[in-house]
């Protein structure tokens, strides 16, 4: 393991087909106030909705909605919350939804009470939170961003084209989060396939960086192997309760910090995918595996001896008679086919790119420098971007 680190994570969750009863104890944690915040209709939709509001009521709460979170949550919906909580001076923001609704929920939390342009300060300029911040509870529905373990909160603003991911402390993340895998059965089965892919990447984007032996990069193998079999579980029988439940749980261990301490990680799969939805607003996870292959392929002689032992001890890749190269290009092969089985979009153009996109998304992507290629440049981004097409 390499550095010194502290791990901590401060959420509490609650797993299963009856934790959704854990929701009336973690309420009476909080005030009376609760900005209750979702998206555009699956909750009500499910069911859902009413149970919660049931919940609340019976709690003696105040309740304040919030709806219409939208996927990508944009910078205006977030001064919209912001102001929304403050007015009603929200002793909790419960977020009922996916990463979306979760993300933007911990956005309110920091923007409610900033005195200056919270998205200005806390995402262009990453400035530490300095003034209060409201609680987050989560009720997740939809499993892949790990949104409900992390500090993690991603806001686009269309007009400047730029979509931003930003890490908050121990204080942003949700205190509690209930994760019912049956609430996730209503999916479509793109935003599924979608969810299956994000988890994958976050796990590679931790994995494939560094060449130390690191007891984190043996987890991410578990992992990974879980996530295959269980997508592939659930994309023939979406709803399969066991695939569905591992794959939940693989999310949450996938971004909650765990496999990225004592290593180093890479990320540029995510500031490639950020910067093409901040174009073109297409569901994060597909965005994600359009541009992974040609990422992978690029910088895969940069990082051969880890994208061998991938091959081998995620995809079970046989190694006698092959070079090295050819084993961990056959692991990406394998990898390939299973993008494919699951129903992945595998093309940039499939999610609304077109060329003259490109290079505004080139400029776009942050280039982070804990890869295998360290030395990444935005003409090769902009080149990777062309061959995902
Ligand atoms: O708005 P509703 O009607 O609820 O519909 C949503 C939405 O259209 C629907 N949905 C969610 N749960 C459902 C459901 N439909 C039927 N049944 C259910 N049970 O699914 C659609 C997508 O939801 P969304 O929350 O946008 O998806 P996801 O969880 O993938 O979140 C994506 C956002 O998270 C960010 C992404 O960039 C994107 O903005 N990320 C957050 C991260 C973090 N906090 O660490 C890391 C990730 O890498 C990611 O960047
Ligand atoms: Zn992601």
């Amino acid at each position: 393991m390499n550095g010194t680190f502290t791990y901590s994570n401060p959420t509490r969750l609650h797993f299963g087909p009856d934790s959704l009863n854990a929701l009336a104890a973690e309420l009476q944690n909080y005030g009376p106030s609760v900005l209750l915040t979702y998206g555009k209709q699956s909750i009500k939709a499910s069911g859902l909705y009413d149970k919660i509001i049931a919940i609340l009521q019976a709690a003696g709460k105040t309740v304040t909605e919030d709806p219409g979170v939208m996927p990508n949550p944009t910078v205006e919906k977030l001064a919209e919350g912001a102001a929304r909580a403050r007015a009603c001076r929200a002793d909790l923001i419960l977020a009922v939804g996916g990463g979306s609704v979760c993300d933007y929920a911990k956005g309110v939390s920091v923007a409610a009470y900033c005195e200056e342009d919270a998205w200005e300060k806390y995402y262009v300029r990453m400035e530490p939170v300095s003034n209060p911040v409201i609680p987050v509870g989560c009720v997740l529905t939809m499993a892949g961003t790990g949104s409900e373990m992390n500090g993690g909160s991603v806001i686009t603003n269309h007009s400047t084209k730029r979509k931003i991911g930003r890490v908050f402390g121990d204080n942003v993340y949700p205190r509690f989060s209930i994760l019912n895998p049956e609430l996730t059965l209503t999916l479509p089965r793109y935003q599924m396939v979608a969810g299956c892919f994000d988890i994958m990447s976050h796990i590679l984007e931790q994995y494939l960086s560094g060449t130390d032996d690191n007891t984190s990069d043996y987890i991410a193998e578990g992992l990974m192997r879980s996530l295959i079999v269980a997508s592939r579980a659930a994309a023939v029988d979406p709803q399969n309760y066991e695939a569905r439940s591992n794959i939940m749980w693989t999310a949450t261990w996938a971004l909650n910090t765990l496999i990225s301490k004592g290593k180093t990680t890479d990320w540029m799969v995510h500031m490639m995918g950020q910067s093409v939805g901040a174009y073109t607003d297409a569901t994060h996870g597909m965005t994600l595996a359009a541009v992974t292959l040609p990422y992978f392929r690029h910088i895969l002689p940069y990082g051969l001896s880890k994208f061998k032992r991938y091959a081998i001890n995620v995809w079970g890749v046989a190694s006698e008679g092959k070079t090295d190269e050819q084993i961990a290009l056959d692991g990406l092969d394998a990898m390939k086919a299973w993008m494919q089985e699951i129903g992945l979009v595998m093309s940039l153009r499939e999610l609304g790119t077109t060329e003259d996109m490109l290079d505004g998304i080139a400029e776009g992507t942050f280039l982070l420098r804990g890869g295998y290629k360290p030395d990444l440049t935005t003409d090769e981004v902009r080149q990777i971007l062309a061959e995902s097409m």
